[in-house]
């Protein structure tokens, strides 16, 4: 190992990794250190870059409490996140894709009634979100849970809502015995992923903005079946072509779909204008 060159360096470090127990861990690190070393020479890393890249990774990591985590963020931005979750998380055509969990989940939300509000007394526009959940053969899933979050009308979620004791916007729902689901929120909003540090500072160098289109965060999970989290976005949304965590899927682009007749207000006791959205979830058996 004396002679270090540029040829040998990167099997020299491999080699070093020979005696790893773990073969996993041994695999992994090999292809990262391939990887690392081709891209250090890909673009020429000079001194000061390398010190600058050292110093954000810093910044990331001094960012991080046990309520933010940049590192995630950083992941996310880069698209690392959804390739992890497209690979870990392929399915059959039909069957309902997976998308991006994010950073605002809470375990332990309500459980909501059929025809439950979600939003509570929050305000913002009326939307009935309503439809199945169904086995990829088209039969319905009695009883499946659907564990939903969104953010207000202006785009936050009740964890950055500093005056707001307990939960906002969150609820569980489930099946009735035909698989049909339906709750009462209010319209989200597109909002800006956390960019008040070193992640805000790199996508705005990158002439990048930091907004997801406005979405409804879903878990659903049934006996039986594979849980998916997944998202419905709002079709028109400005960013739904520019999505800053990559996690726009076509098949999850749903239309708010605007009522003015006071009958139809009645039947779902909600005031006009109100949206509806129809939307069947599939879900592969586990
Ligand atoms: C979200 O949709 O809640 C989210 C996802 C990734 C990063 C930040 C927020
Ligand atoms: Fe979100």
């Amino acid at each position: 190992m004396r002679n270090v060159t540029e040829a040998n360096l990167t099997e020299v470090v491999i080699g070093a990794m020979a005696a790893a127990k773990d073969a996993r861990l041994k695999e992994v690190l090999t292809s990262l250190v391939s990887h690392l070393h081709a891209f250090i020479r890909e673009v020429n890393l000079t001194e000061t870059e390398w010190l600058a890249g050292i110093q954000f990774l810093t910044t990331v990591g001094q960012k991080c409490d046990d309520k933010r985590q940049e590192f995630i963020l950083l992941s996310d931005t880069l698209g690392a996140t959804t390739m992890k979750d497209i690979i870990n998380n392929r399915k059959p055509p039909g069957v309902t894709e997976y998308t991006i969990l994010g950073p605002f989940h809470r375990a332990s939300a309500p459980e909501l009634p059929r025809l439950g509000n979600l939003a509570g007394d929050m305000a913002g526009e009326p939307v009935i979100v309503r439809g199945r959940v169904l086995g990829p053969d088209g039969s319905p899933i009695p009883n499946a849970a659907l564990d939903v979050w969104q953010s207000d009308a202006k785009g936050f979620y009740d964890l950055q809502m500093p005056d707001l004791d307990g939960m906002a916007l969150r609820g569980i729902f489930h099946t009735d015995a035909e698989g049909h689901y339906v709750f009462r929120t209010i319209k989200p909003s597109f909002y800006p992923i956390p960019d008040d540090g070193p992640v805000g500072k790199l996508l705005r160098a990158l002439g990048r903005h930091p907004y997801r289109p406005a979405h409804i965060h879903f878990i659903l999970s049934a006996p039986g079946y594979q849980s998916v989290t997944t998202e419905l976005f709002a079709e028109g949304d400005p960013y739904l072509e520019s999505d800053a965590v990559f996690g726009v899927r076509g098949s999850l682009v749903v239309a708010f779909v605007r009522h003015e007749s006071g009958g139809e207000a009645a039947r779902f006791n909600v005031p006009t204008p109100f949206y509806t959205v129809d939307y069947d979830f599939v879900l592969e058996p586990a």
